[in-house]
């Protein structure tokens, strides 16, 4: 069985991200979503991990081979413990491709056994992060365009500052 990885931070996870599990799913036997410890967002957090796993449950119901996990340790040991061929990621544009080919070359260190596999956003969702949704939200803009509809009161209601100026 082919297992791949989508490892993220998911907070919140978009439809820029729905939309690169779904087409995972299509390639591999197995898909898990693994909501994962970014050291760089420690501090910036809207969602609990447990939090934005449902959500994550929530919007991937109907794909049958996907699934949904967390890990507070390296992604290398957890594709080793779960015998993931594959880290499956989304890239957006020329500034996202630094960093990824950056963590792309450690995994491969870490864990010779499985490939990065990139996925080109598609076009609509070029310029969609999870920080440009909070943003938008917190001030009470329409985030309807960014995240999947199931999810969207969950998100308006954290997010939006009700006493901002
Ligand atoms: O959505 P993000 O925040 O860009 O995802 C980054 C993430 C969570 C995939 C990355 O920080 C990660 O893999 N964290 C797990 C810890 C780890 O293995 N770090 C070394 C990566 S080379």
């Amino acid at each position: 069985m082919r297992i791949a990885v989508c490892p993220g931070s998911f907070d919140p996870v978009t439809k820029g991200h729905l939309d690169i599990i779904e087409r995972a799913s299509r390639l591999f036997d197995k898909v898990i979503v693994l909501v994962s410890f970014n050291p760089s967002k420690r501090t910036t957090a809207a969602f609990t991990i447990e939090e934005r796993m449902k959500l994550i449950m929530r919007v991937t119901e109907g794909m049958e081979n996907v699934l949904v996990d967390c890990n507070s340790g390296l992604l290398a040991d957890y594709l080793e413990q779960t015998g993931a061929c594959a880290i499956v990621k989304g890239l957006r544009a020329v500034s996202d491709f630094e960093y990824e080919f950056q963590m792309a070359l450690a995994n491969k260190k870490l864990y010779p056994k499985a490939e990065t596999v990139f996925l080109t956003t598609s076009t609509e969702n070029m310029y969609l992060s999870s920080s440009v949704v909070k943003e938008i939200a917190s001030l009470g803009g329409d985030i309807s365009g960014f995240v999947p509809p199931e999810i969207l009161d969950d998100i308006k209601e954290r997010l939006f500052l009700k006493d901002h100026k």
